[in-house]
């Protein structure tokens, strides 16, 4: 088996996918700086692998903490690169420190690679890099057009670094285009950690229900949509980790087609806004209270994955449904906020 660094491994779907490779029998590091996390997931990993990751807490921006990394651990097979800022909003009010970290600690990164001629690299992307795709459902030929936020661009940057840099030295990458990754691990030890009012539409859901938010406003039922509330492809965050670990292997085993590759991950199913409250109150039994507000500037219409290159290809395919998610990630909440 392999030892397979990973950074940002305590954040949400870094925490998962530590899980699925602890599981399938690698030894995994963790680096990670908890600035979006806290070091109790360390234990709830152990609580469900069994075994806890060594773990490193560091700033990857900070060039000798990763050339560290690699000269207490030069005996790593792989690194998958989730530690990122990863909000969309706040890039837009602080741009110059989204690039610093995100780009810099993927050139650090690259660097001992290239150095260690360790190969084997998973970058953690997004379907962000379409923007709204004219064509739907979006395949990795569809045109990364240009970013709207600086989170998406340090995405499409991040991608274009390291297609030339496995041009220049010649190791392995795999880029990850995730959906919108949802859920929680089943056993509800490891999910999405609130940390303030949350962005995205499941914790706000989750939230709302459990009493802590007043009321969810829906953005906008004047889509041009079957409901009129935008779509989007939501994947359950543990079928995300297992792809991690399949492409992670698909790289160990030398299966890679092409030195660098990309692979959208989604269900290959779009849900509208109303749909994905309609499957959580399914599985919950409760009643959310929401109300339809204005659209959120920057959100596209509709996106979600042709998934034909990921099964065929990768040979992945999701497994849970969306109600699935909402039950996973119900537990996880009425688990942190102590609901029975
Ligand atoms: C989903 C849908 C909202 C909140 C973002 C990033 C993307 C990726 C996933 C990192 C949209 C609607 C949301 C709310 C709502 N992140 N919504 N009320 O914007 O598709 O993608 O997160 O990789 O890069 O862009 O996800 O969960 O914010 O929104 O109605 O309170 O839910 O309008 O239609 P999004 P989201």
């Amino acid at each position: 088996m392999a030892k397979i660094l990973v950074t940002g491994g305590l954040g949400f779907i870094g925490s998962h996918t530590v899980v699925e490779l602890q599981q399938a029998g690698h030894e995994v590091v963790v680096v990670d700086d908890l600035s979006n996390t806290t070091i109790e997931v360390l234990n709830r990993i152990k609580k469900i692998s069994g075994q806890e990751p060594t773990f490193i807490k560091g700033d990857l921006k900070v060039r000798q903490t990763v050339s560290g990394l690699f000269r207490a651990h030069p005996d790593l097979d792989g690194v998958i690169h989730f530690a990122a800022f990863k909000a969309v909003g706040e890039s837009v009010e602080k741009p110059l420190e989204y690039y610093e970290n995100n780009i810099s600690s993927l050139v650090y990164l690259l660097q001992e690679l290239r150095d260690r001629k360790l190969d084997n690299f998973i970058f953690s992307s997004s379907c962000t890099v379409y923007g709204q795709a004219e064509k739907l459902p979006i395949t990795e030929n569809s045109p990364v057009v240009p970013a709207i936020s600086p989170y998406g661009n340090t995405k499409q940057i991040g991608e274009e670094i390291i297609t030339q840099a496995v041009e220049a030295h010649n190791f392995k990458a795999i880029s990850l285009r995730y959906f919108n990754p949802v859920g929680a691990h089943p056993s509800a030890e490891i999910g999405e950690l609130p940390l303030g009012v949350p962005l995205n539409l499941v914790p706000y859901v989750t939230q709302t229900a459990a009493g802590l938010r007043e009321q969810l406003s829906v953005f906008g039922d004047d889509y041009p949509t079957r409901d009129g509330t935008a779509i989007r492809d939501y994947i359950h965050v543990v079928d995300l980790a297992k792809a991690h670990l399949v492409a992670m292997e698909r790289l160990l085993q030398k299966k890679n087609e092409e030195n660098y590759e990309v692979f959208n991950l989604g269900t290959g199913t779009g849900s509208t806004v109303l749909e994905v409250i309609k499957a959580f109150e399914k599985v919950s039994g409760e009643t959310l209270n929401y109300k339809i507000v204005d659209r959120r500037a920057g959100d596209v219409t509709a996106a979600y994955a042709d998934t034909t290159k990921a099964n065929e290809v990768l040979g992945w395919k999701t497994e849970k449904t969306l109600e699935d998610a909402m039950a996973d990630a119900w537990r996880w909440e009425k688990k942190i906020r102590n609901i029975n």
